[in-house]
């Protein structure tokens, strides 16, 4: 059992509070935990120390593997995890199935592009073609990469080259798990499924035109058996 958190946006005293209400509703017997990103709005290697600390006290028990967002700082994040059981990695295998770390947080090179959007490099596009030749695979990525809502304002902060990602994934990227649109969002395509986090700090409404804050957040737990992976939504409001 593998549980995910995402876009905890910490930085004032109420998303830490919705973040520590997450973690004990996870409980300390959590053995992995993915984090999906956006960890803090403006981050700082203080922050990120702060975060760690949270972790170690709620969830002494787990091996943590963190993504960035589009708010995060991958550099501060490498430098303030390291040594830490909050782990930075390209992949890793959990219960026979591969999990794939793909980076999106890259600022886009387009400048038009709007603030928040990413970009995913040629070396994890790569890595994407290259890890699911031969076996399944897990992406966990913080922005989409299947289309989730048709608000113009989410869809104009996607990943700008998300037509290169969609073209590395063959029938092998069975899954892919995301953040970044604060809700819970189960998509399916034909040969994959595409399951985007909740925040743990405050929720979007993706069904309207305009920007609205909801107060659905919570978490998911991941279970992979028998070669299928199902996910629950772990509500938190
Ligand atoms: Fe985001």
């Amino acid at each position: 059992m593998i549980h995910i958190i995402s876009d905890c946006h910490l930085g004032n005293t109420e998303n830490e509070a919705h973040l520590i209400k997450a973690l004990m509703k996870i409980g300390d017997d959590c053995k992995f935990l993915f984090v999906m990103g956006d960890i803090y709005t403006s981050p700082s290697i203080k922050k990120y120390n702060n975060f760690k600390n949270i972790l170690n006290e709620y969830i002494p028990n787990a091996k943590v593997y963190a993504i960035a967002g589009n708010h995060d700082d991958i550099n501060l994040m490498r430098k303030s995890f390291s040594g830490s059981n909050i782990l930075i990695k390209e992949k890793v295998s959990i219960d026979g199935m591969t999990y794939l770390f793909i980076d999106s947080s890259h600022k886009p090179i387009n400048r038009l592009m709007m603030l928040g959007s990413g970009r995913v490099s040629n070396k994890d596009l790569s890595k994407i073609k290259k890890e699911s030749r031969k076996k399944e695979v897990t992406i966990l990525i913080h922005h989409p990469i299947l289309k989730v809502s048709n608000s113009k304002w989410f869809n104009e902060i996607g990943i700008e080259n998300v037509d290169d990602v969609i073209n590395k994934l063959n029938k092998n990227c069975v899954n892919i798990i995301c953040g970044h649109g604060h809700d819970f969002n189960h998509n399916k395509h034909s040969t994959f499924q595409q399951t985007m986090a909740p925040s743990t700090a405050y929720g979007f409404d993706l069904t309207l035109d305009e920007f609205m804050r909801t107060n659905r957040t919570g978490a998911l737990i991941l279970e992979y058996k028998n070669q299928k992976s199902t996910f629950q939504y772990v509500k938190t409001y």
